[in-house]
């Protein structure tokens, strides 16, 4: 299956990818996991993307593209894939359906994580990550049992720079503007799913594999 995640920051994407690509037994591709780990490897792209990620702002869109031709070109996407935070734009969604084309294929579903602002923030605000194992927490709906430290691997855990309150507020200014144009552009083509992303964490991933069982 080839599958889109897509929804507004702190939505619970990179957490329900997790869960529903183990589950379609498809590779997640997640651009910002992607931008994150060549920013912390200090290569080229990391360098050039590093400014915009701080600022809350998006890549441009070439840059995104290019990066996502070549790791959809890799074996382990030839049969299904889910992406998390790629398409952003509606070039990078006609971009990506163009790249389909030529590979004799196409997206099966959009699934979009539907929550409000001010659930965002709470959990933009609270979010921690591991510096081991990359493992998501959460201060208070995902605790881990000992503060600042990963259950699964006993590292240490950050808060991400592009979580402070200022950047927050533009991130969801770019989602608004150039994000928010995709649900039209996928609800056109028949294939946008929007599904409650409020609520605990099992209980959306129940509904995210109810929806892509009555889409498939
Ligand atoms: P990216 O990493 O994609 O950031 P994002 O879209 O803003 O999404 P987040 O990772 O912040 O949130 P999420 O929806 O994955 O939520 P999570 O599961 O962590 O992109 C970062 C930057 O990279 C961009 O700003 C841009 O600069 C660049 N970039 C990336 N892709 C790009 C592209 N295509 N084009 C251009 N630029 C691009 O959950 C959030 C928190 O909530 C966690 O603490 C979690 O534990 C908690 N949580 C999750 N679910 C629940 C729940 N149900 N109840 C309570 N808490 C929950
Ligand atoms: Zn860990």
């Amino acid at each position: 299956m080839r599958l889109v995640l897509v929804g507004p920051p702190g939505a619970g994407k990179g957490t329900q990818a997790e869960f529903v690509a183990a589950h379609l037994a498809v590779p997640k591709i997640s651009t910002g996991d992607i931008f994150r780990s060549n920013v912390s490897q200090g290569t080229p792209l990391g360098v050039q993307a590093k400014r915009y990620m701080d600022a809350g702002e998006l890549v441009p869109d070439e840059v995104t593209i290019n990066m996502v031709r070549d790791r959809l070109a890799e074996p382990d996407a030839s049969e299904g894939f889910l992406l998390d935070g790629f398409p952003r734009t509606t070039p990078q969604a006609a971009a990506l359906d163009k790249l389909l084309v030529d590979l004799g294929t196409a997206l099966d579903l959009v699934l979009e994580l539907v929550v409000d602002d001010d659930e965002v923030i709470r959990r933009l605000s609270g979010r921690r990550t591991c510096r081991g194992c990359g493992k998501v927490w959460h201060v208070e709906f995902d605790a881990p049992s000992q503060e600042g430290r990963c259950d699964r691997c006993g590292a240490e855990l950050f808060q991400r720079d592009d979580d402070k309150p200022e950047t927050v507020a533009t991130r969801l200014r770019e989602y608004a503007d150039k994000t928010a144009p995709l649900v039209d552009y996928y609800g056109a083509q028949g294939k946008l799913v929007g599904i409650d992303a409020t609520g605990p964490v099992e209980d959306v991933t129940v509904r995210a594999i109810d929806a892509l069982r009555s889409y498939s």
